[in-house]
């Protein structure tokens, strides 16, 4: 993994999944550090997705890490699945996981890099016990299920809070952040301590995933000035 202090992660969610080998490699030469890719069960979130078949492809293709988003209500039973299919990163629920200390640790004895997500109605402290155990943390700013939602604006104050926590534990995880991420918005999540940007429609959805790409990291990057030496990846 990069030591960059930002990473882009474009999600395939939004991409065209008839062609998404072209996606991907536009996406990597716009310089994409991870692909994240969202497995949706229909139970936890109300929308069905993708699962390791298509992560398994995907691999194959990809040249960055993939970046695994699991929206499922049992991801114990599915975690070495993702990662034999080539998740480098693999990313749970904190809220469908009474143990999700011993989850962070399976997902890290399988190899992988543990990542949990908070949705927007989960407080950062949620993850406070289990912060030795965590290599990333995942801020929802939308609800979880469907790509192009409205980013929820308090999102930006709780990866502020996130990373103070994460912070004052001395971990050096990075804090990511994912729904309604965009040019916009960019350089303020980084400015108050996002290092992994997950961005769908906002990369895919005008038919420029390369461009988009670049552009994302260009805005993104006006936020680095604006925080203090943060993690790496
Ligand atoms: C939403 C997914 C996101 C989604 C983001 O449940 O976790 O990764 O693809 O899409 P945009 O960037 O369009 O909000
Ligand atoms: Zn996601």
């Amino acid at each position: 993994m990069n030591t960059l202090p930002l990473a882009i992660a474009p999600s395939l969610l939004a991409a065209d999944f008839a062609a998404l080998g072209k996606e991907i490699a536009a996406a990597e030469r716009g310089g994409a550090d991870l692909l994240h890719v969202d497995v949706m069960d229909g139970h936890f979130v109300p929308n069905l997705s993708m699962g390791p078949p298509v992560v398994q492809a995907v691999h194959r293709v990809a040249t960055v890490p993939l970046d695994v988003h699991l929206m499922i209500a049992n991801p114990d039973q599915h975690i070495e699945a993702f990662v034999k299919a080539g998740a480098a990163r693999i990313t749970v629920h904190v809220e469908v996981l009474p143990h999700l200390h011993r989850t962070l640790q399976y997902i890290r004895s399988l190899g992988a890099q543990s990542g949990v997500a908070l949705n927007p109605s989960t407080p950062v402290g949620a993850i406070e016990e289990v912060l030795d155990e965590v290599d990333q943390v995942l801020v929802m700013s939308v609800n979880p299920g469907f790509g192009g939602q409205t980013f929820i604006p308090r999102s930006e104050s709780k990866i502020r809070a996130l990373r103070a926590l994460l912070d004052a534990a001395g971990s050096r995880a990075p804090v990511s952040v994912d729904g309604g991420v965009d040019h916009g918005n960019a350089a303020r999540l980084v400015a108050a301590g996002a290092a992994i940007l997950v961005a769908g429609s906002s990369i895919f959805g005008g038919g420029e995933p390369e461009r988009a790409t670049r552009e994302l990291r260009a805005a993104a990057m006006q936020g680095l000035a604006g925080r203090a030496p943060a993690a790496g990846l």
